[in-house]
């Protein structure tokens, strides 16, 4: 996804909340196993070219084949040396990142789908019930109770008594009537349907619920709870019934099913991303183009950002100048700093100092700056206007709130009227993720630029 590439790509310049872990001693073959554990655990190579491959842990051993195999390792080998029990250093964690994301190698879970998601269940007994909570809750879903126009009473539901439930699960034409609509059906891109198996299929209301919509182009996913049935055939012969909608595997839960086993069932499974995000991503990368000559990247807002840079936090007074000069004089062009580091005063005189020095123009410089949540996001204007006085270079690179707050959309509002006056050149966002954006984007008209997140394999 393209996203992750930008972000990984600002990753350099990027402490987000502060939690690097620059200090943690990792060992290489640790943060390795902990990238092949992530990307699922993928077929590894029998061999490898690693001279010390004796001196690796065992369980460390079909990580690193794993590893050396998809070049990810490119850059950490000194002459076939993997050097497994030595701590692994920052940079090499970039790089192990930006090959194994470069490296389509197969494995990489995709990102569970944010938002647009219906959980719709019928549930006699109650069984069904919690189980489409708990999903509901971990997707941020819309829950939707099938309920029956007509009850069942205990009578209806005991089986093989040829009650009404028996009955009608021998009638394949039985559509008992549903209680309500789901108004904004249209809204929905996923469905999760829930049922209990009644004589080894979902019960007939849910051939009612499916025959009222046009589910076509949505993607289903059936689950089931039962006494002690698989789900059989029951998810595939609903099939027929949405023969429009792309039907995913369905899974059978006992009841009394945890929260974390839904959990784990529902980050495996291969969602369609929010149509919101896709949309806005296609459209910022579209515009986008990453050049690995000039390592820069062109922004949707046209002004190219280089795509290696110097993260500032924690960085203050004297050290916080130096560093940034020092990086500017190393060729370092984007320099990444925000209010809540407190230093925005030294990386502008560092940078000011710097372009004297090194005879460099402003425009070759990048700078990024955040505003934070809270009374900054709740008087943007004014705080825009404090990060431009506290630079003061004339005028900042990109400008990126830091974190979402309730006041974020007023924020990045204000600082579209700083990019109509020129005084910010582009915009973004730090630490939004999928569900965030998907809530985000359709409510401000110019598309971040960069969505500035941590990733990394702690
Ligand atoms: C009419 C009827 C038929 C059933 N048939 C089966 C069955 O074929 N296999 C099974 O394991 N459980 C069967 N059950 C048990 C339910 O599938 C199980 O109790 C389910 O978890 C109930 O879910 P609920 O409480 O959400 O309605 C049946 C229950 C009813 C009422």
């Amino acid at each position: 996804m393209a996203v992750c590439m930008v972000c990984l790509l600002a990753m350099t310049s990027c402490y987000g909340g502060g939690t690097f872990g620059v200090n943690d001693p990792t060992t290489r073959e640790q943060a390795v196993t902990i990238l092949w554990r992530y990307a699922g655990e993928p077929e590894n190579a029998a061999t490898a070219d690693i001279s010390d491959m004796s001196s690796i842990s065992n369980w460390a051993q079909a990580a690193v084949r794993w590893a050396e195999d998809n070049d990810i390792l490119a850059g950490m080998l000194e002459n076939n040396r993997f050097d497994s029990k030595a701590n692994i250093k920052r940079g090499e964690v970039a790089s192990m990142l930006y090959h194994y994301l470069s490296s389509n190698t197969s494995g990489q879970p995709e990102p569970a789908a944010g938002g647009k998601i219906l959980v719709a269940y019928f549930s006699a007994t109650n069984t069904t019930r919690p189980l489409a909570e708990y999903a509901a809750d971990i997707l941020s879903a819309d829950l939707y109770e099938i309920v029956p126009e007509d009850p069942y009473t205990d009578a209806d539901l005991a089986y093989y008594t040829n009650g009404r439930a028996d009955r009608e699960q021998n009638d394949a034409s039985a559509r008992p009537a549903i209680s309500g609509i789901v108004e904004n059906m249209a809204d929905y891109d996923v469905i999760f349907l829930g049922y209990p198996i009644w004589h080894g299929q979902a019960p007939r209301i849910i051939s009612t619920f499916l025959e009222s919509y046009d589910l076509t182009g949505k993607t289903i996913i059936p689950f089931c709870t039962s006494h002690s049935s698989g789900i059989g055939s029951s998810d595939t012969s609903l099939h027929s019934l949405a023969s429009g909608a792309n039907w995913l595997a369905g899974r059978r839960f006992a009841g009394g099913t945890t929260r974390s086993a839904m959990e784990d069932w529902i980050s495996g499974l291969d969602l369609p991303e929010p149509e919101a995000v896709v949309d806005a991503v296609t459209s910022a990368t579209s515009k986008a183009g990453f050049n690995f000559e000039t390592k820069s990247v062109t922004l949707n807002s046209g002004y190219e950002m280089p795509i290696n840079g110097l993260g500032t936090y924690s960085l203050h007074g004297e050290t916080c100048v130096n560093a940034v000069k020092s990086a500017l004089a190393s060729g370092v062009r984007l320099i990444d700093t925000a209010t809540a580091y407190g230093n925005e005063e030294e990386v502008g005189q560092a940078v000011r100092e710097a372009m004297e020095e090194l005879g460099l123009q402003r425009e070759d410089i990048f700078v990024i700056t955040k505003i934070y949540p809270g009374s900054e996001m709740a008087n943007p204007e004014q705080s825009i206007q404090a990060c431009l006085d506290r630079l003061d270079l004339g005028y900042v690179d990109m400008m990126l709130l830091h974190h979402p707050d309730r006041n974020d959309v007023k924020a990045y509002q204000a600082m579209e009227k700083f990019v109509e006056n020129g005084k910010i050149r582009s915009l973004g966002l730090s630490n939004w993720y999928v569900k965030e954006l998907e809530e985000f984007l359709p409510q401000v008209p110019i598309t971040p630029a960069l969505v500035q997140n941590e990733i990394h394999p702690l």
